[in-house]
């Protein structure tokens, strides 16, 4: 891994935290330029017939939905917390989709700037009619598709497998025309959620061929209007070889390709993308608290750990690194240090899992140098068991 050489924001924060405090440092840090630039991008980028919703899920924090809210078209939300973090900051439409929606919340989402409602299974969408005709209102639904088939190598798969997440394909026939016959259901369209993490950006523009074909097969049997579409999110981060990237404009000229063929269908596609958009804009920056060897292989442990940033050793892998040198040793004795050889990366937990660098070389790592985790503004924070042996929070900084 390489030591940091540019002047980012991680460099300004770790300079100042360290000319005005003593205890080690353990903080996210965002660069929500950074963010600003990088999703203006993705929507420039995108066809009109697209319309760019931001997960939440991926990072709620009200900072990263303030930058993102003027950027994106709405945003998708998984619970009623969620849909509370985005009325605090916009007006923009909604989608609501989860497996395991509360009545309590179906109802607080019809009050909310819901646009859609994602349908999961046959209950909820007996559910979703129940709630609606006593409020008096039509709810309009996506009816979430667990495709048959295996739509690309990654690393989670919401489709060609069992799950709990949306209805089988062979059963979405019988999912149309149970909500065509319910009075407060509006079937406006289709979702299909269906992976995570995936780095073929040419089976991502299949997987959309796809999900158009599928959609526009039951428009036709069934008389619907145009269907909105919605393909989710998934589009990967190269955790492995942060250098070679999801290949986002192979993704989106198979979009516009789309338009163009499918232009006298008048469709729309929805895009709710999380980890693409903000696990660039974040840094988890760490302290190396010490530096051993055990058993003939080297670890280095920080102040912090999975307790904070959960995602590689959920994963485990190695969350991709840089060093940032501190010259300054205040001790009186020596300064534990390895050159020219592999670490395994540890925190500050009582349990051998909390390891978020798996044996990668290093050029020389000292105690008292920073650890600067990258891609840690996607599934970071809020994904992680935050109080598990009662140590401080990080900080969280956005600058
Ligand atoms: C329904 C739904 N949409 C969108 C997303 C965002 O996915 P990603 O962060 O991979 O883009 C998720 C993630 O779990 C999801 O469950």
């Amino acid at each position: 891994m390489e030591t940091v050489e540019k002047k980012s924001a991680v460099e300004t924060y770790i300079e100042q935290r360290k000319s005005s405090d003593s205890e080690p440092i353990c903080a996210y840090v965002y660069d929500l330029e950074l963010l600003k630039e990088h999703a203006t991008s993705i929507k420039e980028s995108l066809p009109s017939f697209c319309r760019f919703y931001y997960a939440v899920k991926a990072n709620p924090a009200r900072e990263l939905l303030q930058t993102l809210e003027p950027i994106v078209d709405g945003f998708e939300v998984a619970s009623i917390g969620e849909i509370g973090k985005v009325s605090n900051v916009s007006g923009k439409p909604m989608l609501f989709g989860g497996p395991g929606k509360k009545d309590s919340e179906i109802e607080n989402a019809m009050d909310h700037n819901v646009e859609y409602f994602n349908v999961e299974s046959f209950h909820e969408l007996n559910r979703m009619n129940y709630i609606a005709k006593q409020n008096e209102v039509t709810l309009p639904v996506l009816l979430r598709v667990n495709l048959s088939e295996n739509v690309s190598e990654s690393n989670i798969r919401m489709s060609g497998v069992p799950s709990q997440f949306g209805v089988d394909e062979r059963d979405v026939q019988d999912l149309i025309k149970k909500a065509m016959e319910l009075q407060n259901i509006d079937v406006r369209g289709f979702h299909y959620h269906a992976m995570s993490n995936n780095l073929d950006a040419h089976a991502h523009v299949r997987f959309v061929e796809m999900c158009i074909e599928k959609s526009l097969a039951w428009r036709d049997e069934y008389e619907l209007n145009n269907p909105i579409i919605d393909i989710g999110g998934g589009v990967g981060i190269n955790y492995w070889n942060p250098d070679q990237p999801f290949d986002w404009e192979t993704l989106a000229t198979g979009l516009s390709q789309c338009e163009t063929a499918y232009k006298d269908e008048n469709l729309t596609l929805f895009l709710e993308i999380g980890r693409y958009v903000t696990a660039e804009c974040g840094s988890y920056v760490a302290e190396v608290l010490d530096v051993k060897t055990n058993h003939s292989e080297h670890y280095a442990v920080i102040r912090g750990g999975s307790h904070h940033l959960r995602f590689p050793a959920a994963w485990k892998i190695s969350q991709p690194f840089s060093i940032y040198p501190i010259d300054e040793w205040r001790y009186p004795f020596e300064r534990p240090e390895i050159t020219d050889t592999k670490v395994t990366v540890a925190g500050e937990l009582c349990t051998p899992n909390d390891v978020l660098v798996r044996k990668e070389y290093v050029n020389r790592l000292r105690a008292g140098d920073v650890l600067v985790f990258e891609y840690a503004g996607a599934y970071g924070w809020t994904i992680s068991h935050h109080d598990f042996l009662s140590h401080p929070h990080p900080e969280h900084v956005y600058i």
